[in-house]
């Protein structure tokens, strides 16, 4: 205590030298003593137990986009947002979901059981087999047209083979494994009208072997395979500046609120949602002169497309007036007890430099907790934002835990004290930027650190 008065006392003398007045509004200092007594007007609010509430809640089943889950957990942070007195929008937007289908195959009378191609075209084909090999650009032999293909796995992706025969005019692919006993492998595209099965390494070279013999005829039967269009939805609370009192800019605070397909996601990403949802309860009623823009959103997992759908939306210039992006996600995993302690948090940018987001963040952690060592990473939400120059960082404990994308990220596993330190340095960084007292930030996309803090590598999964 004494020694953070002196170091008050110090800094503020400093500046009174230097520049003889004391600028007490610029959010330079984390020992600015009104800096503490603002944070206070939001860390004393935050309660860890309304969080943890909100994680079980949206971990009672799992939250996969498209899914009937994920729409429940989407009403619920409605709910929660109109609760707290928020215009709130639910913002859709359709994607293509990849159907698991099954699949026969059977070849000169004996029947295999292949792996369909994840997204493989349902329909049931009997050919000729030629052997392609690995189906390389530009090697594929015209005689495969109206032919099943036998491809080798390898080289280069399996989009791409199955391009290059369906250009030759192959009706079907059977591929085989290069390596391993596995079957288990395999994508098609949408759009790539060919059924598409995998078979193991041995029952390719095998087959390959019996084509110098003989002639084959294959027999290719999948069903309800495929892409089918579904949809998802961001949901979207703002709150408005005070009218007589407005920057004009805008700070964008987000999570996603899908899981994984089988997967309760109470750490990913119910975790980051609770943290929104906190930090939008506690600023409901609070003055702010820029807009706060509370943003959960869908189809995180399979390829960032709500956050992606959301940047899309914005106009030109919205994305110059969003200073800020703060995502959350994966805020609060407890030790396991199995092989590791979970992590500490840090904060993630896409080009693994400091920027706005970062330096308010670690000068918060200053004030509230600790400082936090920012890193590189994409793997969330931040990224659409960064490709647009927004300032964005992601917040989130690493390395993860064990039970990452597993059945077994329940609410057992979440610490209320890391749902709360998370929630306390972005409410504060938040607040610092749109309280009344602090002036507009300046566009500059780095801002120099108001405080110390370290680049760290450490090891994410
Ligand atoms: N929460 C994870 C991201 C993550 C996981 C960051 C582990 C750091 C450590 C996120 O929900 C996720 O799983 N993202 C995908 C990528 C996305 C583009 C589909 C991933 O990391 O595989
Ligand atoms: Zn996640």
């Amino acid at each position: 205590m004494y020694r953070k008065s002196l170091a008050v006392l110090l800094s503020a003398g400093l500046i009174l030298s230097v520049n003889g007045v004391y600028a007490k509004n610029i959010p330079t200092s984390q020992d600015n003593p009104s800096d503490t007594a603002f944070d206070n007007k939001i860390i004393k609010k935050i309660k860890a137990d309304n969080m943890y509430d909100i994680v079980a809640k949206l971990s009672e089943q799992p939250r996969a986009a498209g899914t009937e889950g994920e729409l429940i957990g989407v009403n619920f942070i409605k709910d929660e947002f109109e609760k707290y007195g928020y215009e709130t929008e639910l913002q859709p937007f359709t994607f293509l979901d990849v159907l698991v289908g099954t699949g026969t195959l059977e070849i000169n009378g004996q029947a295999y059981d292949p792996y369909v191609f994840s997204g493989s075209y349902s329909a049931k084909v009997t050919a000729e087999v030629l052997h392609v090999g690995k189906a390389l650009n530009g090697e594929v032999p015209d005689e495969v047209k109206g032919k099943i293909a036998l491809i080798e796995r390898g080289d280069i992706p399996f989009v791409w083979k199955l391009q290059n025969v369906l250009d030759k005019g192959a009706v079907g692919v059977i591929m085989y494994n290069h390596s391993g006993t596995s079957n288990r492998v395999g994508v098609a595209n949408p759009g790539q009208d060919i059924p598409a099965v995998t078979i193991t390494k041995d029952q390719g070279l095998a087959l390959v072997d019996q084509l110098e013999a003989e002639p084959l005829t294959a027999t290719i039967d999948v069903r309800d395979s495929g892409y089918v269009e579904n949809t998802s939805h961001n949901v979207i609370a703002t709150k408005k500046p005070h009218k007589n009192k407005d920057t004009g800019q805008i700070v964008v605070v987000g999570a996603h609120h899908d899981s994984v397909s089988g997967g309760p996601g109470a750490n990913d990403d119910a975790s980051g949602v609770s943290a929104v949802l906190e930090i939008a309860r506690v600023m409901a009623n609070m003055q702010t002169d820029t807009e706060i823009r509370f943003v959960t959103f869908g189809a995180e997992e399979l390829g960032l497309l709500g956050s992606y759908h959301y940047v899309s939306t914005l106009e030109e210039e919205e994305i110059d007036n969003i200073v800020a992006q703060f995502q959350m996600d994966m805020v609060g995993s407890k030790d396991s007890g199995g092989d590791h302690e979970a992590g500490g948090l840090i904060m993630y940018t896409i080009d693994g430099e400091r920027n706005t987001v970062t330096d308010l963040g670690a000068a918060a952690g200053a004030r509230t907790s600790e400082v936090i060592p920012y890193g590189q990473l994409g793997r969330s939400d931040h990224q659409p934002f960064y490709e647009v120059g927004i300032p964005a960082a992601l917040f989130i404990h690493a390395p993860v835990e064990d039970s990452y994308h597993t059945p077994a990220d329940t609410i057992d596993k979440i610490d209320k004290n890391k749902l709360k330190q998370t929630a306390d340095i972005v409410g504060a960084s938040v607040y610092q930027i749109a309280r009344f007292d602090t002036p507009a930030l300046e566009h500059a996309r780095v801002a120099p650190g108001p405080v110390d803090y370290e680049y760290d590598d450490r090891p994410v999964q």
